[in-house]
């Protein structure tokens, strides 16, 4: 465990929020579900291509939500998808989308634990890709423990894959984008009240407090590397999934960019670590 591993509260700070942002989230045109009840995927392209064919294998997805990623596993042919995720009410969603998607238990499954504890949560010793990220590692104080926990997942011979934010995107002003105004180092946790949601910031909320903990690049990598899988690529991208800063442009793609006569930084990151076969 990091040194500053925030309030002792954090855990249960945390869950309250992303209890209550849940039926917030479903309603929302951010997650648009009538789309994807209709498309069944929401896979970046950039994850699909990186990820590669899925098809036949087992995939477990830590921090799911209610499991529209997990889902899009699924679709895209994965045999077997699980979803583990700390909010019951996002289990029970992602339960009864799964549902209303005609996937049984046995195809996706999904189960309420904290990412700590995964391992002896999920139903089966390991899977043939464990993925997690967008908005997934900002909530956890201990990225060596996690690292450990993702990696005793991994089957011999499968992979970690993990598309997040950068941390540059956390040290920059919010308007522009060009002024190092944070501290890229900080370990102290951001133990902060904002009401709404990504989903809509205007919405009304009660519970607002919130725990988060900025990670470096090289703590990523050097938590996955020392937790024995081998860093496979680490690719930075260009592009983020919101408007992050005010000067980003959403282009046809539906990612947001800088714009072309601004110097770019990397806006979101992606790693694949391996494990050997047996
Ligand atoms: C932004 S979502 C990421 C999921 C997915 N990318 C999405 O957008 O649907 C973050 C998720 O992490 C979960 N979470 C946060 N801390 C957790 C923890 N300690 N254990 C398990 N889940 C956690 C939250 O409940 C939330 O569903």
């Amino acid at each position: 465990m990091r040194e500053e591993k925030g309030p002792d509260d954090w855990r249960e700070v945390n869950r309250a929020r992303w209890d209550e942002r849940v039926v917030l989230h479903t309603a929302s045109d951010y997650y648009d579900q009538g789309t994807f009840l209709r498309t069944r995927d929401v896979i970046r392209d950039f994850e699909a291509a990186e990820v590669g064919d899925v098809t036949g294998r087992s995939l477990l997805h830590l921090q799911c939500h209610f499991g529209q990623d997990t889902l899009s596993w699924a679709h895209r042919g994965a045999a077997r998808v699980v979803g583990l995720d700390f909010s019951e009410p996002a289990i029970e969603t992602a339960r009864d989308l799964a549902a209303e998607l005609g996937y049984g238990p046995d195809r996706a499954a999904f189960v309420a634990a904290d990412v700590y504890d995964a391992a002896e949560a999920v139903p089966d010793p390991a899977y043939d890709i464990v993925y997690t990220g967008i908005g997934a590692v900002n909530w956890l104080p201990d990225l060596v423990g996690w690292a450990e926990t993702a990696a005793s997942l991994v089957a011999p011979g499968g992979f970690l894959y993990l598309a997040e934010f950068h941390p540059l995107g956390d040290v920059l002003d919010e308007e522009t984008g060009s002024r190092v105004a944070f501290d890229y180092f900080r370990r102290a946790a951001w133990d902060e009240e904002t009401s709404g949601s990504y989903t809509d910031f205007g919405a009304p909320t009660v519970h607002n407090r919130s725990v988060e903990w900025q990670h470096s690049l090289g703590e990523v990598v050097s938590a996955v590397a020392a937790a024995g899988l081998r860093i496979a690529f680490l690719h930075e991208h260009d592009m983020t999934l919101f408007q992050r800063f005010g000067v980003l442009r959403r282009g046809e793609d539906g990612f947001y960019r800088f714009p072309e006569d601004r110097p770019r930084i990397p806006l979101m990151y992606s790693l694949k670590a391996t494990k050997p076969a047996a």
